[in-house]
């Protein structure tokens, strides 16, 4: 069988919808291409002594591992010379980056999570990179982070990487979801997931139970109707899967569906999770894969950022629970 490329990808979108331009096209290679760097600097681990903390902490307070700062390093210089971006921003830097003044700027703005699941690297569990794409608007300066503050639906492109068994990439262009799997020896991406779609229906949920007193009551609500089981109101037994690494969560869901909920709760007041780079990129794909997304209230895609690194409660997954789940939120209301 024909083995097509993530370049023969982009192309053959480009011929068929429009709207992939070399810009974007190059974005995503150079983004490919930094992905492959940090999947090889996350598989020598002790043997290359990237393992372990880095000594300083991000933005948001975490202690920053040092494969958390090698692949912030890899994914801007990856992508920085190309001529396709106007500026980016990542979770590990307080403020937007900007593109060295010798390189050719572009029309797109890049939103990063370089290391998702990183407090998972020491113990050797799947680990991702998250990545959105926005456009600059014209004559706005990508050094202000405000040019940033864009709600999901205005996203051109989203996708994430998981280092796991194998290194796999899932990629949105905003008519449908598909994956490739990274090649090691000729040092390709090759397509081996041409359609993903979400079951709307599931029997298995993911969320951190040690939250549990936490959690609003819609959450504590649908949780226990799920262990409640098969003599339950759901009438049905219920799985528990939680990884703890956001994109092997997602993978999983968008494989054999289920629902991946890190509320908003009574500690975790604005949500655990961040909306520029973590929840707009995952809504974007579960919703172009057939599922839902909301932030219990309303739609993740909807919400308008007013900081960089804003924090959103995040339930996504098979359509109908997420649902089920938005109608507890409103019953309670
Ligand atoms: O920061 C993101 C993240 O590591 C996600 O990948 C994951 O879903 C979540 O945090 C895990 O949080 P906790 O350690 O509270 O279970």
């Amino acid at each position: 069988m024909k083995r097509i490329s993530l370049s023969e990808y982009l192309l053959q979108q480009e011929r068929t919808q429009g709207g992939v331009g070399m810009h974007l096209r190059q974005l995503i290679e150079s983004v490919g291409q930094s992905c492959q760097s940090i999947a090889h600097a996350i598989n020598q681990g002790a043997l290359a002594g990237v393992l372990g903390g880095a000594g300083s902490d991000n933005i948001q307070g975490e202690a920053q591992k040092k494969l958390d700062v090698i692949s912030n390093d890899l994914m801007m210089q990856a992508t920085e010379w190309g001529g396709s971006l106007a500026g980016m921003a990542s979770e590990e830097m307080e403020h937007p980056i900007s593109i060295a003044s010798h390189y050719p700027k572009g029309p797109y703005l890049l939103v990063f999570d370089p290391l998702d699941g990183s407090s998972n690297i020491d113990v050797n569990v799947s680990v991702g990179t998250i990545f959105s794409i926005l456009k600059c608007p014209a004559e706005a300066d990508p050094t202000d982070e405000k040019v940033f503050f864009q709600p999901g639906v205005s996203q051109v492109a989203a996708g994430f990487v998981v280092y796991g068994p194998s290194t796999l990439m899932v990629l949105t262009l905003g008519h449908g979801v598909v994956g490739f799997t990274l090649d090691r020896q000729s040092g390709s991406w090759i397509l081996t997931q041409p359609q993903i779609q979400i079951p709307e229906e599931t029997q298995e949920f993911s969320i951190n139970m040690s939250n549990r007193r936490n959690w609003p009551a819609p959450v504590v609500r649908y949780i226990d109707e799920c262990l409640a089981g098969k003599g339950g109101v759901r009438g049905k037994d219920f799985n528990m899967r939680w990884v703890a690494s956001m994109v092997a969560d997602v993978y999983r869901i968008l494989t054999r569906g289920g629902v991946f909920m890190y509320p908003a709760d009574a500690k975790h007041t604005e949500g655990r999770l961040r909306l520029l780079y973590e929840a707009n990129p995952m809504a974007f794909i579960v919703e172009q894969a057939g599922g839902a997304a909301i932030n219990g209230h309303e739609s993740i895609m909807d919400v308008v950022p007013k900081k960089l690194h804003q924090r959103q409660g995040v339930i996504l997954g098979s359509k109908k629970e997420v649902e089920l789940i938005g109608h507890y939120y409103q019953q309670h209301q």
